[in-house]
Protein backbone atom coordinates (compact mmCIF):
# COMPACT_ATOMS: atom_id res chain seq x y z
CA UNK A 1 0.00 0.00 0.00
CA UNK A 2 1.29 2.98 -0.78
CA UNK A 3 1.39 5.74 2.39
CA UNK A 4 2.78 8.70 1.42
CA UNK A 5 0.92 11.66 2.16
CA UNK A 6 0.75 15.17 1.06
CA UNK A 7 3.02 17.94 2.17
CA UNK A 8 0.80 20.71 3.31
CA UNK A 9 1.11 23.10 0.39
CA UNK A 10 1.09 20.19 -1.77
CA UNK A 11 -2.17 19.30 -0.45
CA UNK A 12 -3.27 23.40 -1.13
CA UNK A 13 -2.17 22.88 -4.65
CA UNK A 14 -3.57 19.88 -5.60
CA UNK A 15 -7.25 20.54 -3.86
CA UNK A 16 -6.99 24.35 -6.00
CA UNK A 17 -5.83 22.20 -8.95
CA UNK A 18 -8.87 19.62 -8.59
CA UNK A 19 -11.15 23.00 -8.05
CA UNK A 20 -9.94 24.52 -10.60
CA UNK A 21 -10.96 23.00 -13.63
CA UNK A 22 -13.08 23.30 -16.71
CA UNK A 23 -16.07 24.65 -14.45
CA UNK A 24 -13.49 27.90 -13.65
CA UNK A 25 -12.68 28.30 -17.56
CA UNK A 26 -16.04 27.59 -19.43
CA UNK A 27 -18.81 27.33 -16.91
CA UNK A 28 -17.41 30.64 -14.95
CA UNK A 29 -17.66 32.83 -17.67
CA UNK A 30 -20.21 31.76 -19.58
CA UNK A 31 -22.64 31.97 -16.95
CA UNK A 32 -21.52 35.25 -15.33
CA UNK A 33 -22.12 36.63 -19.56
CA UNK A 34 -25.35 35.31 -19.08
CA UNK A 35 -26.60 36.47 -16.16
CA UNK A 36 -25.53 40.08 -16.03
CA UNK A 37 -21.78 39.87 -14.89
CA UNK A 38 -20.93 41.22 -11.48
CA UNK A 39 -24.46 40.65 -9.65
CA UNK A 40 -23.91 37.10 -10.59
CA UNK A 41 -19.83 37.36 -9.13
CA UNK A 42 -21.16 38.49 -6.17
CA UNK A 43 -23.69 35.70 -5.92
CA UNK A 44 -21.41 33.37 -6.28
CA UNK A 45 -19.36 34.57 -3.68
CA UNK A 46 -22.21 35.24 -1.22
CA UNK A 47 -22.97 30.97 -1.73
CA UNK A 48 -19.80 29.78 -1.95
CA UNK A 49 -18.74 31.22 1.49
CA UNK A 50 -22.28 30.55 3.70
CA UNK A 51 -22.85 27.54 1.94
CA UNK A 52 -19.61 25.99 -0.32
CA UNK A 53 -17.59 26.76 2.44
CA UNK A 54 -19.76 24.99 5.03
CA UNK A 55 -19.94 22.05 3.24
CA UNK A 56 -16.44 21.82 2.38
CA UNK A 57 -15.24 21.46 5.78
CA UNK A 58 -17.65 18.63 6.37
CA UNK A 59 -16.35 17.48 3.37
CA UNK A 60 -12.96 17.60 5.11
CA UNK A 61 -14.01 16.58 8.20
CA UNK A 62 -14.90 12.98 6.92
CA UNK A 63 -11.40 12.45 5.71
CA UNK A 64 -9.50 13.98 8.01
CA UNK A 65 -11.28 11.90 11.15
CA UNK A 66 -11.71 8.78 8.98
CA UNK A 67 -8.23 8.69 7.36
CA UNK A 68 -9.04 6.25 4.68
CA UNK A 69 -10.92 6.07 1.64
CA UNK A 70 -14.59 8.00 1.47
CA UNK A 71 -16.89 4.43 2.75
CA UNK A 72 -13.86 3.01 5.56
CA UNK A 73 -14.16 6.26 6.57
CA UNK A 74 -18.02 6.87 6.63
CA UNK A 75 -17.92 3.34 8.28
CA UNK A 76 -15.13 3.57 10.88
CA UNK A 77 -17.14 7.40 11.92
CA UNK A 78 -20.54 6.50 11.95
CA UNK A 79 -22.09 5.07 15.04
CA UNK A 80 -24.79 3.41 13.97
CA UNK A 81 -26.75 2.06 10.40
CA UNK A 82 -22.61 2.09 9.95
CA UNK A 83 -23.09 -0.15 6.33
CA UNK A 84 -26.17 1.67 5.14
CA UNK A 85 -23.98 5.16 5.71
CA UNK A 86 -20.89 4.08 4.32
CA UNK A 87 -22.68 3.32 1.12
CA UNK A 88 -22.84 7.16 0.06
CA UNK A 89 -19.37 6.71 -0.21
CA UNK A 90 -20.22 5.43 -3.34
CA UNK A 91 -20.68 9.05 -4.87
CA UNK A 92 -17.46 8.31 -5.48
CA UNK A 93 -18.61 6.51 -8.62
CA UNK A 94 -20.09 10.28 -10.05
CA UNK A 95 -16.40 11.39 -9.89
CA UNK A 96 -15.65 8.67 -12.17
CA UNK A 97 -18.26 9.55 -14.42
CA UNK A 98 -17.73 13.08 -14.65
CA UNK A 99 -14.06 11.93 -15.74
CA UNK A 100 -15.13 10.12 -19.26
CA UNK A 101 -16.96 13.37 -20.88
CA UNK A 102 -14.48 15.98 -18.74
CA UNK A 103 -11.48 14.01 -20.55
CA UNK A 104 -13.38 14.13 -24.22
CA UNK A 105 -13.44 18.37 -23.72
CA UNK A 106 -10.01 18.24 -22.22
CA UNK A 107 -9.28 16.34 -25.63
CA UNK A 108 -10.81 18.60 -27.79
CA UNK A 109 -8.64 21.62 -25.90
CA UNK A 110 -5.67 19.32 -26.95
CA UNK A 111 -6.27 19.74 -30.68
CA UNK A 112 -7.08 23.14 -30.80
CA UNK A 113 -3.30 23.48 -29.09
CA UNK A 114 -2.78 21.75 -31.90
CA UNK A 115 -4.68 23.86 -34.04
CA UNK A 116 -3.52 26.95 -32.58
CA UNK A 117 0.07 26.73 -34.11
CA UNK A 118 -1.65 26.67 -37.53
CA UNK A 119 -3.99 28.96 -39.12
CA UNK A 120 -7.33 30.14 -36.71
CA UNK A 121 -10.52 29.89 -38.08
CA UNK A 122 -11.11 33.63 -38.87
CA UNK A 123 -15.17 33.99 -39.14
CA UNK A 124 -17.51 33.34 -36.47
CA UNK A 125 -19.13 30.87 -39.77
CA UNK A 126 -15.65 29.29 -39.97
CA UNK A 127 -15.29 28.29 -36.41
CA UNK A 128 -18.64 27.24 -35.42
CA UNK A 129 -18.04 24.88 -38.55
CA UNK A 130 -14.81 23.37 -37.54
CA UNK A 131 -15.90 23.22 -34.03
CA UNK A 132 -19.39 20.86 -35.21
CA UNK A 133 -16.29 19.08 -37.69
CA UNK A 134 -14.53 18.22 -34.52
CA UNK A 135 -17.64 16.78 -32.81
CA UNK A 136 -19.94 15.57 -35.28
CA UNK A 137 -17.34 14.01 -38.17
CA UNK A 138 -14.19 13.61 -36.65
CA UNK A 139 -14.43 10.96 -33.98
CA UNK A 140 -10.90 9.97 -34.61
CA UNK A 141 -9.78 12.89 -33.94
CA UNK A 142 -11.69 12.99 -30.65
CA UNK A 143 -10.72 9.67 -29.92
CA UNK A 144 -7.12 9.96 -30.66
CA UNK A 145 -6.94 13.32 -28.16
CA UNK A 146 -9.55 11.71 -25.79
CA UNK A 147 -6.60 8.40 -25.54
CA UNK A 148 -3.66 10.81 -25.06
CA UNK A 149 -5.66 12.54 -22.14
CA UNK A 150 -6.52 9.45 -20.40
CA UNK A 151 -2.86 8.11 -20.92
CA UNK A 152 -1.50 11.62 -19.14
CA UNK A 153 -4.13 11.36 -16.65
CA UNK A 154 -3.69 7.61 -15.63
CA UNK A 155 0.17 7.44 -16.31
CA UNK A 156 0.09 10.47 -13.07
CA UNK A 157 -2.48 8.66 -10.93
CA UNK A 158 -0.39 5.47 -11.21
CA UNK A 159 2.69 7.11 -9.52
CA UNK A 160 0.40 7.81 -6.37
CA UNK A 161 -0.28 10.94 -3.97
CA UNK A 162 3.12 12.01 -3.61
CA UNK A 163 4.80 11.49 -6.71
CA UNK A 164 2.10 11.49 -8.94
CA UNK A 165 -0.75 13.88 -7.94
CA UNK A 166 1.59 16.12 -5.92
CA UNK A 167 4.02 16.39 -8.41
CA UNK A 168 1.90 16.97 -11.34
CA UNK A 169 -0.02 19.98 -9.76
CA UNK A 170 2.89 21.55 -8.04
CA UNK A 171 4.48 22.37 -11.95
CA UNK A 172 0.90 22.41 -13.54
CA UNK A 173 -0.70 25.08 -11.33
CA UNK A 174 1.84 27.53 -10.65
CA UNK A 175 2.47 27.25 -14.82
CA UNK A 176 -1.54 27.68 -15.36
CA UNK A 177 -1.08 31.03 -13.04
CA UNK A 178 1.85 32.40 -15.19
CA UNK A 179 0.25 31.63 -18.72
CA UNK A 180 -3.31 32.93 -17.44
CA UNK A 181 -0.94 36.39 -15.65
CA UNK A 182 0.66 36.67 -18.89
CA UNK A 183 -2.47 36.95 -20.56
CA UNK A 184 -4.12 39.16 -18.56
CA UNK A 185 -1.55 41.46 -18.85
CA UNK A 186 -1.91 41.36 -22.22
CA UNK A 187 -5.61 41.97 -22.15
CA UNK A 188 -4.31 44.73 -20.24
CA UNK A 189 -2.63 46.63 -23.26
CA UNK A 190 -6.58 46.61 -25.23
CA UNK A 191 -6.86 48.91 -22.97
CA UNK A 192 -10.91 49.28 -24.17
CA UNK A 193 -11.68 45.67 -24.02
CA UNK A 194 -10.01 45.80 -20.62
CA UNK A 195 -12.06 48.69 -18.92
CA UNK A 196 -15.32 46.87 -20.32
CA UNK A 197 -14.74 43.96 -19.05
CA UNK A 198 -13.68 44.98 -15.72
CA UNK A 199 -16.86 46.90 -15.79
CA UNK A 200 -19.27 43.95 -16.87
CA UNK A 201 -17.09 41.39 -13.97
CA UNK A 202 -17.13 44.40 -11.00
CA UNK A 203 -19.71 46.95 -11.07
CA UNK A 204 -22.68 45.31 -9.49
CA UNK A 205 -25.67 45.56 -11.68
CA UNK A 206 -28.76 43.91 -8.98
CA UNK A 207 -31.35 44.10 -11.64
CA UNK A 208 -29.78 40.92 -12.94
CA UNK A 209 -30.58 38.93 -10.35
CA UNK A 210 -33.29 36.43 -10.23
CA UNK A 211 -34.14 32.82 -8.41
CA UNK A 212 -32.45 31.46 -11.44
CA UNK A 213 -29.52 33.61 -10.71
CA UNK A 214 -29.08 32.18 -7.00
CA UNK A 215 -29.66 28.63 -8.15
CA UNK A 216 -27.26 29.04 -10.94
CA UNK A 217 -24.42 30.67 -9.04
CA UNK A 218 -25.16 28.09 -5.84
CA UNK A 219 -24.72 24.92 -8.42
CA UNK A 220 -21.76 26.14 -9.92
CA UNK A 221 -19.70 26.50 -6.40
CA UNK A 222 -20.25 22.85 -5.80
CA UNK A 223 -19.46 22.02 -9.23
CA UNK A 224 -16.35 24.31 -9.23
CA UNK A 225 -15.32 22.91 -5.40
CA UNK A 226 -15.90 19.49 -6.58
CA UNK A 227 -18.01 18.82 -4.08
CA UNK A 228 -20.30 15.72 -3.21
CA UNK A 229 -18.18 12.65 -4.96
CA UNK A 230 -15.56 12.07 -2.90
CA UNK A 231 -12.33 14.00 -3.90
CA UNK A 232 -12.21 16.24 -0.91
CA UNK A 233 -12.31 13.23 1.76
CA UNK A 234 -9.84 11.43 0.01
CA UNK A 235 -7.29 14.31 -0.44
CA UNK A 236 -8.42 15.15 3.09
CA UNK A 237 -7.13 11.48 4.53
CA UNK A 238 -3.77 12.27 3.02
CA UNK A 239 -3.12 15.58 4.86
CA UNK A 240 -0.10 15.72 6.99
CA UNK A 241 -0.55 15.89 10.51
CA UNK A 242 -1.34 19.68 12.56
CA UNK A 243 -2.78 21.64 9.22
CA UNK A 244 -4.45 24.64 9.93
CA UNK A 245 -8.12 23.26 7.51
CA UNK A 246 -9.45 26.85 7.93
CA UNK A 247 -6.57 28.05 6.33
CA UNK A 248 -6.12 26.11 3.40
CA UNK A 249 -9.85 25.91 2.97
CA UNK A 250 -9.48 29.64 2.50
CA UNK A 251 -6.27 29.50 0.29
CA UNK A 252 -8.31 26.90 -2.23
CA UNK A 253 -11.47 28.86 -2.21
CA UNK A 254 -9.18 32.19 -2.84
CA UNK A 255 -7.44 30.42 -5.74
CA UNK A 256 -10.63 29.25 -7.64
CA UNK A 257 -12.16 31.76 -7.24
CA UNK A 258 -8.69 34.43 -8.79
CA UNK A 259 -8.71 32.02 -11.90
CA UNK A 260 -11.98 31.76 -12.37
CA UNK A 261 -11.87 35.88 -12.20
CA UNK A 262 -8.57 36.17 -14.19
CA UNK A 263 -9.96 33.37 -16.57
CA UNK A 264 -13.02 36.34 -16.95
CA UNK A 265 -11.13 39.27 -17.19
CA UNK A 266 -9.03 37.51 -20.28
CA UNK A 267 -11.73 36.24 -22.14
CA UNK A 268 -14.55 39.23 -21.74
CA UNK A 269 -11.32 41.78 -22.52
CA UNK A 270 -11.71 39.55 -26.07
CA UNK A 271 -14.48 39.63 -26.69
CA UNK A 272 -15.57 43.36 -26.10
CA UNK A 273 -12.39 44.43 -27.85
CA UNK A 274 -13.39 42.71 -31.07
CA UNK A 275 -16.97 42.59 -30.62
CA UNK A 276 -17.61 39.13 -29.75
CA UNK A 277 -20.95 37.81 -28.18
CA UNK A 278 -20.56 37.43 -24.29
CA UNK A 279 -24.18 35.85 -24.04
CA UNK A 280 -22.54 32.69 -25.93
CA UNK A 281 -22.70 29.59 -24.17
CA UNK A 282 -21.06 26.42 -23.42
CA UNK A 283 -18.15 25.35 -26.05
CA UNK A 284 -19.04 28.58 -28.15
CA UNK A 285 -17.42 30.99 -26.22
CA UNK A 286 -14.08 29.22 -25.86
CA UNK A 287 -14.45 27.01 -28.52
CA UNK A 288 -16.31 29.35 -31.17
CA UNK A 289 -15.65 33.28 -30.31
CA UNK A 290 -11.91 33.46 -28.72
CA UNK A 291 -10.95 31.16 -31.53
CA UNK A 292 -11.96 33.33 -34.44
CA UNK A 293 -10.45 36.66 -31.72
CA UNK A 294 -7.19 35.35 -31.36
CA UNK A 295 -6.97 34.62 -35.13
CA UNK A 296 -7.51 38.56 -35.91
CA UNK A 297 -3.65 39.27 -33.84
CA UNK A 298 -1.58 37.20 -36.45
CA UNK A 299 1.27 35.93 -34.67
CA UNK A 300 0.51 37.01 -31.42
CA UNK A 301 -2.65 35.45 -31.63
CA UNK A 302 -1.18 32.05 -32.21
CA UNK A 303 0.70 32.64 -29.12
CA UNK A 304 -2.15 33.60 -27.62
CA UNK A 305 -4.23 30.88 -28.36
CA UNK A 306 -1.63 28.30 -27.72
CA UNK A 307 -0.95 30.23 -24.23
CA UNK A 308 -4.81 29.92 -23.46
CA UNK A 309 -5.34 26.39 -24.80
CA UNK A 310 -2.53 25.13 -22.59
CA UNK A 311 -3.99 26.55 -19.59
CA UNK A 312 -7.08 24.76 -20.02
CA UNK A 313 -4.93 22.01 -20.29
CA UNK A 314 -3.54 22.70 -16.99
CA UNK A 315 -6.74 23.25 -15.14
CA UNK A 316 -8.45 20.38 -16.69
CA UNK A 317 -5.52 17.57 -16.11
CA UNK A 318 -5.29 18.15 -12.26
CA UNK A 319 -9.40 18.32 -11.70
CA UNK A 320 -9.33 14.68 -14.18
CA UNK A 321 -6.79 13.31 -11.98
CA UNK A 322 -8.97 14.05 -8.40
CA UNK A 323 -12.14 12.48 -10.07
CA UNK A 324 -9.82 8.98 -10.37
CA UNK A 325 -8.39 9.17 -6.78
CA UNK A 326 -11.13 8.63 -4.87
CA UNK A 327 -12.15 5.04 -6.59
CA UNK A 328 -8.70 3.99 -6.99
CA UNK A 329 -8.08 4.88 -3.22
CA UNK A 330 -10.63 2.77 -2.45
CA UNK A 331 -10.07 -0.38 -4.29
CA UNK A 332 -6.37 0.19 -2.86
CA UNK A 333 -7.25 0.16 0.73
CA UNK A 334 -10.04 -1.97 0.74
CA UNK A 335 -9.32 -5.32 -1.62
CA UNK A 336 -5.69 -4.67 -1.58
CA UNK A 337 -5.22 -4.15 -5.36
CA UNK A 338 -1.93 -2.88 -6.65
CA UNK A 339 -2.90 0.86 -7.65
CA UNK A 340 -1.81 -0.44 -11.28
CA UNK A 341 -4.45 -2.93 -10.82
CA UNK A 342 -7.19 -0.38 -9.31
CA UNK A 343 -6.57 1.65 -12.56
CA UNK A 344 -6.84 -1.00 -15.10
CA UNK A 345 -10.54 -1.57 -13.66
CA UNK A 346 -11.36 1.97 -13.54
CA UNK A 347 -9.57 2.86 -16.67
CA UNK A 348 -11.79 -0.04 -18.50
CA UNK A 349 -14.77 1.96 -17.36
CA UNK A 350 -13.53 5.28 -18.14
CA UNK A 351 -12.36 4.37 -21.07
CA UNK A 352 -15.65 2.82 -22.98
CA UNK A 353 -17.50 5.28 -21.06
CA UNK A 354 -15.58 8.19 -22.75
CA UNK A 355 -15.95 6.52 -26.49
CA UNK A 356 -19.17 6.32 -25.95
CA UNK A 357 -19.50 9.80 -25.51
CA UNK A 358 -17.39 10.48 -28.31
CA UNK A 359 -19.39 8.21 -30.75
CA UNK A 360 -22.75 10.06 -29.12
CA UNK A 361 -21.92 13.34 -30.39
CA UNK A 362 -20.74 11.69 -34.09
CA UNK A 363 -23.18 11.88 -36.70
CA UNK A 364 -22.92 8.42 -37.97
CA UNK A 365 -23.57 6.54 -34.75
CA UNK A 366 -25.32 9.61 -32.48
CA UNK A 367 -28.56 7.44 -32.69
CA UNK A 368 -27.13 4.53 -30.74
CA UNK A 369 -25.64 5.94 -28.26
CA UNK A 370 -28.81 8.12 -26.70
CA UNK A 371 -29.96 7.66 -23.44
CA UNK A 372 -33.30 9.19 -21.96
CA UNK A 373 -33.04 11.06 -25.52
CA UNK A 374 -30.24 13.03 -24.37
CA UNK A 375 -26.68 12.27 -26.27
CA UNK A 376 -24.63 10.14 -23.69
CA UNK A 377 -22.51 12.67 -23.05
CA UNK A 378 -25.10 15.24 -22.09
CA UNK A 379 -26.72 12.39 -20.10
CA UNK A 380 -23.61 11.50 -18.29
CA UNK A 381 -22.84 15.66 -17.39
CA UNK A 382 -26.81 15.47 -16.49
CA UNK A 383 -26.95 12.90 -13.91
CA UNK A 384 -23.33 13.78 -12.16
CA UNK A 385 -23.81 17.92 -12.24
CA UNK A 386 -27.36 17.69 -11.43
CA UNK A 387 -27.95 15.22 -9.39
CA UNK A 388 -24.83 12.80 -7.82
CA UNK A 389 -23.00 15.93 -6.58
CA UNK A 390 -25.96 17.37 -4.78
CA UNK A 391 -27.45 14.81 -3.30
CA UNK A 392 -23.89 13.51 -2.38
CA UNK A 393 -22.89 16.75 -0.58
CA UNK A 394 -25.91 16.46 0.89
CA UNK A 395 -25.58 12.99 2.54
CA UNK A 396 -22.28 14.16 3.10
CA UNK A 397 -23.13 17.12 5.08
CA UNK A 398 -26.36 15.67 6.79
CA UNK A 399 -23.89 12.82 8.18
CA UNK A 400 -21.52 15.51 9.33
CA UNK A 401 -23.82 17.62 10.93
CA UNK A 402 -26.55 15.10 12.67
CA UNK A 403 -24.33 12.30 12.98
CA UNK A 404 -21.07 12.30 14.16
CA UNK A 405 -20.56 13.87 17.85
CA UNK A 406 -20.13 17.42 17.96
CA UNK A 407 -17.46 17.43 20.34
CA UNK A 408 -14.46 15.20 17.58
CA UNK A 409 -15.91 18.21 15.17
CA UNK A 410 -14.90 21.17 17.71
CA UNK A 411 -11.47 19.23 18.56
CA UNK A 412 -10.65 19.40 14.46
CA UNK A 413 -11.55 22.83 14.05
CA UNK A 414 -11.78 24.37 17.19
CA UNK A 415 -8.22 25.50 17.13
CA UNK A 416 -8.67 27.21 13.97
CA UNK A 417 -11.55 28.67 14.11
CA UNK A 418 -12.70 29.21 17.63
CA UNK A 419 -16.17 28.51 19.93
CA UNK A 420 -17.94 31.64 18.07
CA UNK A 421 -17.23 30.84 14.47
CA UNK A 422 -17.33 27.06 14.57
CA UNK A 423 -21.06 27.44 16.42
CA UNK A 424 -21.91 29.64 13.16
CA UNK A 425 -20.63 26.85 10.94
CA UNK A 426 -22.57 23.93 12.60
CA UNK A 427 -25.77 25.96 12.30
CA UNK A 428 -24.97 26.76 9.11
CA UNK A 429 -24.17 22.94 8.37
CA UNK A 430 -27.07 21.53 9.93
CA UNK A 431 -29.73 23.92 8.58
CA UNK A 432 -28.93 26.52 5.96
CA UNK A 433 -26.78 23.25 3.82
CA UNK A 434 -29.07 20.83 3.41
CA UNK A 435 -32.19 23.54 3.09
CA UNK A 436 -30.21 25.42 0.30
CA UNK A 437 -28.82 22.02 -1.66
CA UNK A 438 -32.00 20.61 -1.33
CA UNK A 439 -33.66 23.56 -3.27
CA UNK A 440 -31.48 23.78 -5.74
CA UNK A 441 -31.58 20.18 -6.65
CA UNK A 442 -35.59 20.05 -6.62
CA UNK A 443 -34.98 22.89 -9.38
CA UNK A 444 -32.80 21.52 -11.49
CA UNK A 445 -34.18 18.39 -12.28
CA UNK A 446 -37.63 19.92 -12.54
CA UNK A 447 -35.73 22.41 -15.38
CA UNK A 448 -35.83 25.72 -15.61
N1 LIG B 1 -14.03 21.36 -10.00
C1 LIG B 1 -13.80 20.91 -11.33
C2 LIG B 1 -13.98 22.05 -12.31
O1 LIG B 1 -14.33 23.13 -11.94
C3 LIG B 1 -14.69 19.78 -11.70
C4 LIG B 1 -14.70 18.61 -10.76
C5 LIG B 1 -15.90 18.04 -10.41
C6 LIG B 1 -13.52 18.04 -10.27
C7 LIG B 1 -15.95 16.95 -9.57
C8 LIG B 1 -13.56 16.94 -9.44
C9 LIG B 1 -14.78 16.40 -9.08
O2 LIG B 1 -13.83 21.88 -13.48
Amino acid sequence: MINEKFSKIGFVLAMAGSAVGLGNAWKFPTMVGNNGGSAFIVLYLVLTFCVAFVAFLAELSIGKLGESDVVSSIYKLAPKHKRAWSLSGFFMIGAVLIASFYMVVIGWILKYIYLSFGKLPVTNEQAGAEFDTLLTNDAFSAILCFSIVFLIVFFAVSKGIKSGIERLNVWMMPSLFVLLFGMLCYSLTMSDGFVKAAKFLFVPNFDAISADTLLQALGLAFFSLSMGVGVIPTYAANLPERTNLIKSTLSIIFINILIGIMMGLVVFTFIFAYGGDTTQGGPGLIFVSLATLFAKLGVIGNVMAVAFFVSLLFAGVTSAVSMIEPFAYYLVRKFDFTRKKALVYIGILVYVLGIACVLSYYKPTAQNFSVFGKPMFDALDYLTSNIMMPIGAIIFSAFVGWVLKKDGLFFLFGDFMGKFWFEIWYFALRFLVPIAIFIIMIYQILGK
